[in-house]
C-alpha cells in the first residue's frame, strides 16, 4: 500500500491544490465533524483516490482491532509489557475495563472521588497550610507529570478558581528559584507529580521544595501531596499517604493528565470542572471507538499527517492554535508524538519500512505571523500547518478582538493554499509605479507559491469539555499513526541513554571521577566548563 500511495502521490504532486475545489462539494466530503468539532481536511492535497488508499492502509494495519486491543486491556505496550488504559481514567460511566481478569473502574472511580475531596478541602480552606488557607500550588513535575497539567491549568484560565497553580519541571535551579521565590511556604502546597518518583529532576526539585518549605513550617511534609504509582518511595519521602494519589502502571507518563497528574487542574477549575474535561474526553473515545474510519476524526488526522509526512516527505508538522491559552499545546504535543512516534523499530524489533513520526512545532497564532510565517509561505520546504480555532472567546467585551483572531487564521490557510503568482506581484507593485528591471526583481520577492497543504480544527469555546475532546483527539491520532507504522507508542526506550550518561558524568563534572573513556569533546566541555565555572 505505500507504493501505491507513493505512485498516486507522485501522479498529482504538481497539482494546485486550489484546483480540488472546483468539486464544489469538496470541502464537505473532505471535512468531518463530531458534535460541534470541524476538522477540515480540504485544503491538501488528498483525493478520493489517496483517501481510499489511506482508508485502505488502516485497516490492512488492523487499526480497528489495535483499538479494541487497547480498550479492552490487552497488552499492547509489549516492549513493557503493560496495558494501555488512560482511557479507563475518564470512563466515567462507561461500565467496567477488565485488566487481568478484573475491573479496574472501581479503584480509578475511588481515586477519582479521592483526589475530589482533598480538592474540595483544599479550595474550601478544609485543608489548611500552617499560614492558613492554600494560596498557591507548586506542581513539580516534568515530561508527562508537567506538561498536560502545565498546559490545561493554562487553557482553562477562565474556569480557574481556586488556587494559583505554579509549575517546577527543570533540573535548573533557576525555574524552582524564579517559581518559590513570590510564594509563601506556610500558604502554599507543594505536589510532587511522578509516576516513578525516581526522575532525578522531580527528586531533586522536591528536596529543595522541602527544605524552603522547611524553614517557614514545622511539618513541611504536612504540605506535600504525591501522584505516583510508587507507594514505598512516597511513604520514604514522608508523604502522608491520605494525600498519595496513585495510579497503575497501564497509565503511560504523557497520557497521564486524567488521573491523579491532574490534581493541580483541578485544585484549579474544581472538580465539577475536571469532570467535564474527562466527560470530554470520554466522548471523543466513543466516537472513535464507534465511528466509522472514514469519519473518524483520530483517523482522519492520523491519515492526513501519515500523508503529508510519510508519504509527501514533509519533515515537519506545525501547530498553531489561534488560542493564546493554548500556548503551552504544542509542547504538550511535541510530547505526545515525538515520544510515542519517534521510534526506528517496528513492535517486532526490526527496522521500520518508512520513517518515523514527524518533528512537531509550533505556537499560537497571531503572534507566529510576526515570526516563522514567513518561512511557510516563501521558504522552500513544505510545512504541512494544523490550524486551530475557537468560534468564540470567553471576552465578551473583546468580541471585536476575536473577530480579528478569526480572521487571521482563516486568512492564513486561504494565503498558504492561493499564493500569489508573479503576474499579480507585478500588477500590484506596476500599480506602485514600479517598471522595467526594478518591478520584476521586486515582484518576485513578493510571490508566494501558494499550494501549501493546511487544515483547520474549529470548536465552538475553549471549554473544559472541548479541550478534554481536543487532546483526546490527538492521542488517539497519535495511537493510529503508530499502529500504522507498526511501532510501539507507550514505550521511550529513546530518553534512557541520556539519563543514564548524566548520571556518570555527575562525578566528572564535580571533580571525583576523571575523563578517561570520554570523547575529545566531552573531555574539553568537561575541563572548559570545570574551568569557567570554578
Ligand atoms: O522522559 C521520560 C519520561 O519517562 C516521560 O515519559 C515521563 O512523562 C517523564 O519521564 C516523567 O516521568 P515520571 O512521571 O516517572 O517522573
Amino acid at each position: 500500500m505505500w507504493n501505491e500511495l507513493t505512485n498516486h502521490r507522485a501522479t498529482v504532486a504538481d497539482r494546485k491544490i486550489l484546483s480540488l475545489f472546483d468539486d464544489a462539494d469538496r470541502a464537505k466530503t473532505f471535512s468531518a465533524t463530531f458534535g460541534d468539532l470541524l476538522f477540515d481536511y480540504s485544503k491538501t492535497n488528498i483525493d478520493s483516490t489517496a483517501m481510499s488508499l489511506l482508508l485502505t492502509l488502516a485497516e490492512q494495519a488492523n487499526v480497528a482491532g489495535r483499538r479494541a486491543a487497547m480498550f479492552t486491556g490487552e497488552t499492547i505496550n509489549e516492549t513493557e509489557g503493560r496495558a494501555v488504559l488512560h482511557t479507563a481514567l475518564r470512563n466515567l460511566d462507561g461500565g467496567p475495563v477488565m485488566v487481568d481478569g478484573a475491573d479496574v473502574m472501581p479503584d480509578v472511580l475511588a481515586t477519582l472521588d479521592r483526589m475530589e475531596a482533598f480538592a474540595t478541602d483544599v479550595r474550601t480552606g478544609v485543608f489548611l497550610g500552617q499560614g492558613g488557607q492554600i494560596t498557591d500550588v507548586v506542581n513539580i513535575g516534568i515530561g508527562g507529570s508537567d506538561l498536560g497539567p502545565v498546559m490545561a491549568v493554562q487553557a482553562l484560565t477562565p474556569y480557574a478558581d481556586g488556587p494559583r497553580c505554579h509549575f517546577v519541571s527543570n533540573v535548573d535551579g533557576a525555574h524552582i528559584s524564579d517559581v518559590l521565590a513570590p510564594l509563601d511556604p506556610r500558604t502554599t502546597l507543594v505536589i510532587v507529580a511522578s509516576k516513578t518518583f525516581t526522575t532525578v529532576e522531580t527528586m531533586t526539585n522536591a528536596r529543595v521544595a522541602k527544605a524552603w518549605m522547611a524553614d517557614k513550617v514545622d511539618n513541611p511534609a504536612g504540605q506535600f501531596a504525591a501522584l505516583s504509582s510508587n507507594l514505598d518511595l512516597t511513604a520514604a519521602f514522608g508523604i502522608d499517604p491520605a494525600r498519595v494519589f496513585g495510579f497503575a502502571d497501564w497509565v503511560g507518563g504523557r497520557y497521564s493528565m486524567w488521573g491523579p497528574i491532574g490534581l493541580s487542574l483541578m485544585l484549579a477549575i474544581g472538580g465539577q470542572g475536571f469532570r467535564a474535561f474527562l466527560r470530554g474526553a470520554q466522548s471523543m473515545d466513543r466516537h472513535f471507538q464507534a465511528a466509522e474510519l472514514h469519519e473518524n476524526l483520530p483517523v482522519l488526522l492520523a491519515l492526513v499527517g501519515i500523508w503529508h509526512h510519510q508519504v509527501c516527505g514533509y519533515p515537519t508538522r506545525a501547530v498553531l492554535p489561534y488560542e493564546q491559552r493554548l500556548i503551552r499545546l504544542p509542547a504538550y504535543l511535541q510530547q505526545l508524538e515525538m515520544e510515542s512516534n519517534g521510534k526506528r523499530v517496528g513492535m517486532d524489533g526490526q527496522d521500520l519500512e518508512v520513517v518515523s513520526g514527524p518533528i512537531v512545532w509550533g505556537e499560537p497564532g497571531t503572534n507566529g505571523q510576526h515570526a516563522f510565517y514567513q518561512l511557510i509561505h516563501q521558504g522552500t520546504g513544505v510545512v504541512p500547518c494544523e490550524f486551530m480555532v475557537g468560534a468564540k472567546g470567553h471576552e465578551d467585551d473583546l468580541s471585536h478582538m476575536h473577530v480579528l483572531l478569526l480572521s487571521n487564521c482563516l486568512a492564513q490557510s486561504e494565503a498558504l493554499l492561493r499564493g500569489r503568482s508573479l503576474e499579480e506581484a507585478t500588477a500590484i507593485m506596476a500599480a506602485k509605479g514600479l517598471e522595467g528591471a526594478e518591478l520584476d526583481r521586486q515582484a518576485r520577492h513578493r510571490v508566494f507559491p501558494g499550494n501549501r497543504p493546511s487544515t483547520t480544527l474549529v470548536y465552538p469555546l475553549l471549554t473544559p469539555e472541548v479541550l478534554g475532546q481536543i487532546v483526546a483527539l490527538y492521542e488517539h491520532r497519535v495511537f493510529v499513526e503508530g499502529v500504522i507504522l507498526g511501532i510501539n507508542s507507550f514505550d521511550q526506550w529513546g530518553v534512557e541513554l541520556g539519563k543514564e550518561l548524566a548520571m556518570a558524568l555527575e562525578p566528572v563534572l564535580t571533580g571525583e571521577a576523571g575523563t578517561d573513556g570520554k570523547d575529545g569533546s566531552t573531555a574539553m566541555l568537561v575541563e572548559t566548563v570545570r574551568r569557567l565555572g570554578a
